[in-house]
């Protein structure tokens, strides 16, 4: 099977290069299925239902979130609905929503578990993410359960991120990070098996502080006053993602590529 993840998507720059390219995607790199981080889609903050829809329509199966993921209020009632969009399975309970689910392919033929985490150096106070994955794995494994594992590990710090990679080393297809829209350049399997990068990086301008408009983000650097409200940097957005291709017995990793197109990063399409 191949799996598309593909990191934060920021605002409306960001909503145009991945739906300009993502259903061409689909057929050119023959994609089985394909998880988003859709958590900045909004205007920065936040996903509306009808973002989510449109990133569904052009071949999202799966929507993972973060920090930001209650800025639009009217996702609340929609993510009791819908199965395809997750917030981080460490909040507290009774949390509107669910943290893990299992999708189907869209050709029917496999099962695919999507995890969504946050971590917590520099981020909020929250349950421990090393015990909700073991938690939640309990019950499902591959290739017994589902085909491929998916987390989203939606932090800040690279070390949270690489110690979660290697503690679920052979036990999911993909730990991919998100949340500081970098595309990290550690794209590989680990050595039991599982992909791991510390971030996918963004869809969004790359001429900007992660994905908002930089002279206000400088702003806030330099001066500790209120000042202009954050919003999106609006010029041409790069695609920033990643492919794997798991092993239909085991469900973990065989190769892995990273994806990039567009805007100003140095482009990276799969040669295979
Ligand atoms: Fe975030």
């Amino acid at each position: 099977m191949r799996l598309a993840f593909i990191g934060d998507v920021v605002g409306r720059s960001g909503r145009a290069v991945l739906l300009h390219h993502l259903p061409r995607l689909r057929e050119s790199l023959a994609l089985d299925f394909v998880v988003l981080n859709g958590e900045n889609a909004a205007g920065g903050f936040g996903i509306t239902p009808k973002i989510a829809q449109e990133f569904h329509d052009a071949g999202a199966d799966c929507i993972t979130t973060g920090n930001h993921v209650w800025d639009q209020k009217d996702i609340i009632g929609y993510m009791e609905r819908d199965q395809r969009i997750l917030r981080p399975a460490n909040f507290p309970d009774g949390t509107p929503g669910r943290g893990a689910t299992i999708l189907q392919s869209q050709d029917g033929g496999r099962q695919v578990m999507i995890v969504n985490l946050m971590a917590r150096l520099f981020m909020d106070p929250l349950d421990d993410p090393f015990a909700a994955i073991d938690r939640i794995l309990a019950d499902v494994a591959m290739p017994r359960d589902v085909d491929a594992i998916v987390l989203d590990f939606h932090g800040e710090a690279s070390s949270e991120k690489m110690a979660m990679g290697h503690y679920l080393d052979g036990r999911a297809t993909l730990v991919v990070g998100t949340h500081t829209h970098v595309p990290t350049a550690d794209l590989q399997i680990l050595p039991g098996g599982t992909a791991y990068q510390t971030d996918a990086g963004m869809c969004g301008d790359f001429d900007s502080v992660i994905g908002m408009k930089k002279e206000a983000a400088i702003h806030r650097f330099i001066r500790k006053m209120p000042g202009e409200r954050l919003s999106p940097a609006e010029d041409a957005a790069t695609l920033c993602g990643l492919i794997v291709d798991t092993d239909d017995r085991t469900g973990l990793a065989r190769r892995v590529a990273p994806l990039r197109i567009g805007g100003r990063l140095a482009p990276a399409i799969p040669d295979f």
